[in-house]
């Protein structure tokens, strides 16, 4: 289907639902009743977000937040708040109707936040082809938008373009498990449900990492719908354009765990305990959160040993396994990970797993990097399986 087939199919959905006040789409969680302090009910109405990109409590006074598919405006009106009246908030929307409401109650929200005028400037424009000028921007959000542009890539690339270097995004969509069948891709009416345009998880990192992003790794994942046994997840991404310094303090990274072995999305491989030299991209890169919890930092070579009490590992308990139809997904930020019992994580690949393995995965160290979904139709019978003496069942 033609790129402007789907455009103007979506746009015509989303200004039809906006006129009619129609309820739509996906799994959100914004706290109404907070926001109904500040925010009409009229763009409470018409949230059709999926997640909470704007409830980072990174956000800071005086920032330029930009909000990709803006629609109603909620997110640009929290964004309003948190940035205070220093900071700037420009939202995105292609569908003329829905500028026109957020633009009515923007001067409200001003009013009620306490500001002198609204700091928020709603332009009409295409996420493919953004109205802002290149470096404008310290963070991005986006709400279940970007699944229903055609060309994801072009989107991708114009965050980088805007983001000053140092930014980062926050945004929520909706993604698959795998690949969505051509009889859903050329549905006009599943691209403005958010099926159709639902990317592969992998892919989406994939299209991240190509337009220059890193450290992207998941803040959350909500799994939302099954059809015909396809997987669409809520997930809320958070990622960097980062500055490289010429000069770093740490000139060695040394893997501490949980994981036995990690490749970083620069493509640099650690093995737990062994010292590696880093440049100063790298050290750059590894400083970002997720990253930064699985290593020590030093200026010359550190090995660790297993007795060092910051070595870490987390083994699968010795009983019996049973298979439930769990697969576990790496979620970032490493482009793939090993852990303890032999399995090899790739980032955005469901892998499946058996019970002891959902269970360490489900350790608190482990737990920020993985998303897990069942997809098991039927229950399953559970049958315990006797794992082999030198290792594990899966
Ligand atoms: C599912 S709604 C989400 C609206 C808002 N983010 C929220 O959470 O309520 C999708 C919005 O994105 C806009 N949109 C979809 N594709 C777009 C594109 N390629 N460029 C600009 N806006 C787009 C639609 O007009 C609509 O307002």
């Amino acid at each position: 289907m033609e790129s402007e087939v789907i455009t103007k199919a979506v746009s015509e959905r989303y200004a039809h639902a906006v006129t009619n006040g129609e309820e739509m789409c996906c799994p959100t969680g914004y706290d109404h009743e907070d926001l109904r302090s500040f925010i009409p009910e009229p763009v409470l109405k018409v949230s059709y977000g999926c997640g909470t990109p704007v409830g980072l409590s990174t956000v800071q006074p005086g920032e330029t937040v930009l909000d990709i598919g803006s629609g109603g405006g909620i997110d640009c009106f929290e964004a309003s708040r948190r940035v205070g009246p220093t900071g700037r908030v420009i939202g995105i929307d292609m569908t003329d109707e829905m500028l026109a409401l957020a633009r009515t109650h923007a001067p409200t929200v001003a009013k009620n936040l306490g500001y002198a005028e609204s700091n928020v400037d709603f332009r009409k424009g295409q996420a493919e082809a953004m109205p802002v000028k290149n470096e404008d921007v310290d963070l991005i959000v986006s709400n279940c938008v970007i699944n229903l542009s055609p060309d994801k890539p072009k989107v991708f690339q114009e965050m980088f373009r805007i983001l000053r270097p140092g930014g980062r995004f926050s945004i929520s969509d909706i993604v698959s498990d795998h690949s969505i069948p051509n009889y859903m891709i050329h549905d006009k009416e599943k691209w403005g449900d958010c099926l159709s345009g639902a990317l592969p998880l992998h892919e989406y990192w994939g299209g991240l990492r190509a337009a220059g992003f890193l450290g992207i790794h998941q803040v959350n994942l909500i799994p939302w719908r099954v059809i015909d046994g396809i997987h669409f997840l809520s997930i809320t991404l958070t990622g960097y354009k980062l500055t490289t310094p010429t000069t770093t303090a740490s000139k060695f990274a040394t893997l501490k765990g949980p994981f036995s072995q990690i490749t970083d999305e620069l493509g640099q491989t650690f093995t737990r305990g062994i010292p590696e030299s880093i440049n100063p991209q790298t050290a750059t890169l590894l400083q970002t959160p997720l990253y930064e919890n699985l290593f020590v930092f030093s200026e010359t070579p550190e090995k660790l040993t297993e007795s060092d009490p910051r070595w870490s590992s987390i083994l699968p308990e010795d009983s019996d396994c049973m298979w439930a139809g769990d697969f576990a997904m790496l979620t970032g930020p490493c482009l793939e990970a090993r852990d303890d019992d032999g399995h090899t994580f790739h980032c955005g690949v469901p892998l499946e797993i058996c019970s002891k393995t959902h269970r360490v995965l489900q350790h608190g160290a482990y737990q920020p990097y993985f998303g897990v979904i069942n997809r098991a139709m039927q229950p399953s019978s559970h049958e315990a399986i006797i794992c082999e003496p030198t290792g594990g069942c899966c």
